[in-house]
């Protein structure tokens, strides 16, 4: 059998996505896979001490010390490439990726966004969500194209939103289901499992 897949989690902030990622990853329910690394742009993501506590290894890179997006892409896919990462995981990682790093990493780069794409792209997509009226909004897992939050659809969820939603209500609603659709989505790429054809992914049948 081939070994498991290694997981790069990109993270810039709190990491609650990293964490159910990694809690999905302790229960077994992604048995082909393991973590190689939880990598932040900021020394001062609360995510990092979380990923910490999990006996998890860790690395800043601040793209601060970088002069160019390209420079501080290729110091990020260098620390990959060692750790062997077959799937690298955008999880609040709150810095667009450069064609480089892109193209090194072609379909096996993955981002949850907080809305139903390609409707309300960005980064206040639950408020944008609920300032237009919209009934229903969800998450998005998609793989990482050259385009902001454009790239091949691979698991959707929806989620309704109550009359007396803030953005913050809202919020919290859809996050509860990233945390389940990101683990689905990791899981279906370990079992090479998820066939891209143009902008469509195909979930393949089990063997
Ligand atoms: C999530 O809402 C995710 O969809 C968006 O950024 C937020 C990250 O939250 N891309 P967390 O750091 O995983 O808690």
């Amino acid at each position: 059998m081939a070994g498991k897949k290694r997981l790069a989690i990109l993270i810039s902030g709190r990491g609650s996505n990293m964490v159910a990622i990694a809690r999905a990853l302790k229960r077994g329910k992604i048995p082909n896979a393991e973590i190689a690394v939880v990598l932040s742009n900021k020394p001062d993501a609360a995510g990092l001490k979380k990923a910490q506590q999990m006996g998890l290894e860790t690395l800043c890179i601040s793209h601060k010390d970088f002069h160019t997006r390209e420079d501080f892409d290729r110091r990020i896919v260098e620390e990959l490439r060692k750790r062997r990462v077959d799937l690298v995981c955008l999880a609040g990682f709150m810095r667009i990726l450069s064609p480089y790093f892109i193209n090194q990493y072609r379909n096996q780069i993955m981002n949850i966004h907080p809305a139903l794409l390609p409707s309300f792209p960005g980064m206040q997509a639950q408020k944008d969500a609920l300032e237009h009226g919209v009934k229903y909004s969800g998450c998005t897992v998609h793989f990482v194209s050259e385009d902001v939050d454009a790239g091949p659809i691979i698991i959707q969820k929806v989620v309704p939103v109550r009359d007396d939603d803030d953005a913050d209500t809202l919020a919290a609603r859809i996050l509860r289901q990233e945390h389940k659709i990101y683990a689905e989505a990791i899981r279906l790429f370990t079992e090479d499992r998820l066939e891209v054809r143009g902008r469509r992914v195909f979930w393949k049948k089990k063997p």
